[in-house]
């Protein structure tokens, strides 16, 4: 017999009440068998599914600001960028396993890194609280040059006014592209946000941004390719 409403809700809500105090209780353990040795909380960079929404970062970690880098590649960006600001917690967002762990190795000697297999634009919105994250860094995310996967492309108004509000005053989205059909659709899409957003572009050198030439903009360089960049500044 077809089971009620009622009795899915109710099984629903017990399996995610389950998960989310063993995750706790995990986490609580190693923390104190560890004695707030954060360096030693890894959290599974492959289970980013299992993380209760929204995590309490602050309650986590010493760091009182959270930012995130969304298709870490290589790592190195990340990497550069925590062991640069010790008092935030970077948070990298990657959809393949193979530059996952690439990234989740570069960042081992680290402890306010931590890099999540999964997508990096829905994560960003679930697992931070308002007011909560500085800086979301989108390098070079792959453009959907085909026509009929425009559709598929995430940097688009909606998801700026979405993110708009778990961003502090003057916290920023940084962008940056090689492919200029791309770079035209972004700007469109950040100039719709104008209300919410200040917009700075230019030519993306990245030491002029305290960032350093990442795997794929070294590749497109060689290749003579042009950069630019949007920089989304929040406004109240
Ligand atoms: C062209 S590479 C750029 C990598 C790096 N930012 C750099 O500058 O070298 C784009 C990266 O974004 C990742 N990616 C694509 N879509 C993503 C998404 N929705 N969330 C997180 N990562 C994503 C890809 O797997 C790939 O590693």
């Amino acid at each position: 017999m077809a089971k009620s409403i009622n009795e899915i809700v109710k099984k629903y809500r017990y399996q995610v009440r389950r998960s989310v105090r063993n995750y706790s209780i995990y986490v609580k353990k190693r923390i104190k068998s560890k004695n707030t040795d954060y360096n030693s909380l890894k959290l599974d960079s492959l289970a980013v599914n299992k993380l209760p929404y929204p995590v309490k970062w602050g309650e986590l970690f010493d760091q009182s600001q959270i930012s995130i880098e969304i298709g870490c590649g290589h790592g190195e960006l990340l990497r550069h960028l925590a062991s640069r600001n010790p008092d935030t917690l970077w948070l990298g967002f990657e959809v393949t396993k193979t530059y996952t762990l690439k990234t989740k190795k570069k960042l081992k000697d680290l402890d306010n890194a931590f890099v999540f297999k999964g997508d990096g634009y829905s994560n960003a919105l679930n697992l931070t609280s308002e007011a909560t994250l500085t800086k979301i860094y989108v390098l070079f995310p792959d453009p959907w040059h085909k026509k009929k996967h425009h559709k598929r492309r995430p940097l688009i108004e909606k998801w700026f006014r979405d993110i708009h509000s778990n961003l502090i005053d003057g916290g920023e989205i940084f962008f940056a592209t090689d492919w200029m059909e791309y770079y035209d659709f972004v700007s469109k899409e950040f100039k719709k946000v104008e209300d919410i957003y200040n917009l700075e572009v230019g030519t993306y050198l990245p030491e002029e941004h305290g960032l350093i030439p990442t795997h794929y903009y070294l590749k497109w360089k060689e290749m003579g390719r042009e950069f630019k960049y949007i920089r989304a500044i929040k406004i109240s």
